[in-house]
């Protein structure tokens, strides 16, 4: 039975007084009624440790995004290893996040050398895949993003120690999102296609998310959706009422 994951990515957003208090009124609506799923923030790294250092039980904490390089540390300026976010108490890391991938040129190989960093430290990576409009309107969008799938989960990918988010980018903060059965059409091609990669046991287990203008008023349809586990937030997660109204509709 795989377990719903909600998720939050607040992205390069929040000052430390405004992200504390985020954290703060998250952690404790969590605390106060705890459902059957599980639920992470992803702070900015600016503000993970001291994030981390707040009473946060049922809530996971992540980064978003982790070092390519192989080390723990180094000459590496700019970069945050895997074992230093694993230090600061996240338990996960986002990679390959679409932003990444268009703007800081990341290529599929470049996210699968993070997942594996972030596996070889006992971080869970949420490996980020998604077709951009272009590929969608030219009808490549299933092969897109299996691709993007069979490139950037590593072999050392199982269903517990990795997640994969579909996130459209064209539904990434526009408040526009997918039919319900291109969702479902996409998340059953990406359980086959880690099926392939990885054998049917890991595609069974593995949690598969939708990001896109995830809100409180569609997210019981998207998470009820057939092969989806949970959902990835962006603008949705930095108000408390828009996340919890997201979490809601799980209990
Ligand atoms: P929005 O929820 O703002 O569309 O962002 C989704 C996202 O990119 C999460 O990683």
């Amino acid at each position: 039975m795989r377990r719903k994951l909600i998720a939050g990515n607040w992205k390069m957003n929040q000052t430390k007084k405004d992200g504390l208090a985020l954290a703060k009124g998250v952690f404790e609506a969590v605390a106060a009624q705890k459902g059957d799923f599980d639920v992470l923030v992803c702070p900015p790294m600016s503000l993970l440790g001291l994030i981390a250092d707040l009473p946060h039980d049922g809530v996971a904490l992540g980064s978003q995004d982790v070092s390519v390089a192989p080390k723990d540390f180094g000459a590496y300026t700019g970069d945050v290893s895997a074992a230093q976010v694993l230090d600061l108490g996240a338990s996960y890391a986002i990679v390959g996040h679409s932003e990444r991938r268009a703007m800081r040129y990341e290529t599929d190989l470049v996210v699968r050398e993070k997942a594996v960093n972030a596996i070889s430290k006992g971080l869970i990576p949420v490996i980020c895949v998604g077709e951009t409009l272009e590929e969608r309107e030219s009808g490549q969008a299933l092969s897109v993003v299996c691709r993007q799938v069979r490139e950037s989960v590593p072999s050392t990918s199982t269903g517990e120690n990795t997640v994969i988010a579909y996130e459209p980018v064209w539904a990434i903060g526009t408040g526009k999102v997918p039919s319900l059965a291109d969702v479902e059409e996409m998340h059953t091609a990406i359980r086959a296609e880690v099926a392939a990669l990885l054998g049917q046991e890991v595609a069974d287990n593995m949690r598969l998310l939708y990001g896109g203008s995830v809100k409180p008023s569609n997210a019981h349809e998207l998470l009820n959706a057939q092969n989806v586990d949970g959902a990835l937030i962006g603008g949705a997660s930095l108000k408390v009422e828009d996340f919890w109204g997201i979490i809601q509709t799980q209990l």
